[in-house]
């Protein structure tokens, strides 16, 4: 028997790890630079398929991946100019979705009327965001702003891509949650960690650790311990993102885009106030540091995020094998970011919900308002 849906499920692990994320914010899907003029890349959100193209004009467009005519991917098709082209008979829809030319006999007809879902998508930090919900909150909500890695002299950030078999909730709990240290015993990115303190609020959950931040041997010599104070981390989940400080000089952001209730896409975007030059009293100057932290990224990061995403897959396979299994759960902040993942995504539903039955007919309405005998 597989794990329960969120509407069957019976308590809080079975919920938190069967529930989605609320599309209604902005979701980093891929790398700006990934995607070349008239290239099409199929992104996903919680099984449902996006096309992701850039234009002959170099604009970022995104509709739903699926063909008027006979649902073929549009993702396996090509671009004309501002439009997408399907792979098929060439049906040509332009960049509000609209079918806008069919290239063979008619037999009479005129062009049908169809329209496709489109998204809204924006670029920020070398990402490209999508809103996946409602087109006309797109505009309302904002994406998220690190305020670091704006200005005249951003921090220097390479961001990380990991794709991983597993729900987004098991990343969460993994990054945010210290007890974990066992895992890393070899790159010792954290060691010692005591919770000191626990607030959650209705978007949001924040932790602190007393903990010897990257004590291991790599990040050790690069830190600067005499500048920042390495004893001490605060980490966020702030819905649906995730982030961690220590001594505003060492930050990350996580952003996770839901794939399906088993694999999750995730964006690391680490980045460094300095960084010390081993071995001597000096700070490596702003314009080394890029290339400084895509090396770090190879040699450290990806090694290190690697070990949490072996530990995550396995979960999910011991998830999927023993969900009917009690767990023995003793981490207050593993509750608590459960909790707020569950929170919001029964108020996606609700909402969904609710909008639904606006839609209906009233006298169809009365029926289902009515309490059941
Ligand atoms: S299936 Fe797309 S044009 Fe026919
Ligand atoms: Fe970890």
């Amino acid at each position: 028997m597989s794990p329960p849906s969120f509407e069957n499920a019976s308590n809080k692990r079975e919920k938190a790890r069967a529930a989605g994320l609320d599309p209604n914010y902005w979701y980093a899907v891929e790398f700006d630079k990934n995607i070349a003029k008239n290239q099409i890349k199929r992104v996903t959100f919680w099984g449902t398929h996006v096309a992701l193209y850039r234009d002959e004009r170099g604009s970022l467009r995104a509709v739903e991946d699926r063909c008027a005519h006979r649902h073929l991917p549009l993702s396996i098709g090509e671009v004309r100019g501002e439009r997408i082209v399907c792979q098929y008979h060439g049906w040509e829809f332009d960049s509000d979705g609209r079918l806008a030319h069919v290239p063979h006999d008619l037999f009479g007809l005129k062009v049908p009327q169809c329209r496709l879902k489109t998204y809204a998508v924006q670029v920020r930090y070398g990402l490209v965001w999508i809103f996946f919900g409602d087109r006309e909150a797109a505009t309302k909500v904002p994406l998220p702003l690190i305020p670091d890695l704006e200005g005249p002299e951003p921090w220097a950030c390479v961001p990380v891509e990991f794709t991983i078999k597993a729900h987004h909730s098991m990343i969460i709990d993994n990054v945010s949650d210290f007890t974990h240290e066992y895992l890393h015993r070899k790159f010792k990115p954290f060691s010692e960690a005591k919770l000191t303190h626990l607030e959650s609020t209705d978007d949001a959950v924040f932790v602190e650790y007393d903990t010897k931040v990257g004590g291991g041997k790599v990040t050790g010599m690069f830190v600067d311990r005499r500048a920042v104070d390495t004893n001490h981390m605060k980490l966020g989940y702030q819905y649906p993102y995730q982030w961690s400080n220590t001594d505003d000089a060492i930050k990350h952001w996580l952003f996770n885009v839901p794939i399906d209730e088993r694999t999750t896409k995730s964006f690391y975007l680490f980045h460094f106030k300095s960084f010390r030059v081993p071995f001597l009293p000096l700070r490596f100057p702003k314009r080394l540091m890029v290339p400084l932290i895509k090396a770090a990224n190879e040699l450290h990061v990806k090694p290190l995020l690697s070990e949490d995403a072996v530990a995550c897959e396995a979960e999910q396979e011991g998830w999927e094998r023993h969900w009917d299994q009690p767990v023995a759960e003793i981490s207050p902040a593993v509750h608590a970011f459960q909790n707020l993942t569950i929170r919001k995504w029964e108020q996606h539903l609700a909402r969904e919900a609710a909008k639904k039955l606006s839609k209906q007919p009233l006298n169809l309405r009365r029926r289902e308002e009515q309490p059941s005998e």
